[in-house]
């Protein structure tokens, strides 16, 4: 079956199975390895994408579903690592293995568009699905206010 979307801002085709997890489809057929495999049972956070702005698991998407939808995967956010929350990412020092954090990023762009200054518990409610082994939640926590700060020009 054929399905179309946008993806990262180009419109994009594949014919798959229309079941097949977005994040198959994204990885395999269409070799975006950003987006990371974990629990694939909607757990752990690792497959997030933006679907029409949504932080979302990919993992359990069919493709049939986002037919006409605007994807954003880590590798949309931009081609040099300059969006404000990588920067904070990277100013943060955040990932220690690095297995869990395209999905936290995608996560923590999606928070900051709809709030442009959220609370710790704001930030731990809208994390709260993506989980890290390797325990760089402060890290994540001062990135984001981090990233407040970056976005908003200061
Ligand atoms: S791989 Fe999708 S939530 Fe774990
Ligand atoms: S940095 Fe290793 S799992 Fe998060």
């Amino acid at each position: 079956m054929a399905v179309t979307f946008t993806l990262n801002g180009k419109a994009t085709t594949v014919n798959v199975d229309p079941q097949m997890p977005l994040l198959w489809v994204l990885r395999g057929t269409l070799n975006m390895t950003g987006t990371k495999v974990g629990c694939g049972v909607a757990l752990c956070g690792a497959c997030t994408v933006h679907i029409d702005g949504e932080a979302s698991r990919s993992c359990i998407t069919p493709v049939s579903s986002v037919e006409g939808k605007k994807i954003t995967t880590i590798e949309g956010l931009s081609a040099d690592g300059s969006h404000p929350v990588q920067k904070a990412w990277i100013e943060e020092d955040v990932p220690q293995c690095g297995y869990c954090q395209s999905g936290q990023i995608m996560s923590a762009v999606a928070l900051l568009a709809r709030k442009s200054s959220p609370t710790d518990a704001e930030i731990d409610d809208a994390m709260n699905g993506n989980l890290c082994r390797c325990g760089t939640y402060q890290r994540i926590h001062k990135a984001i206010h981090r990233a407040t700060s970056l976005q908003a020009g200061s």
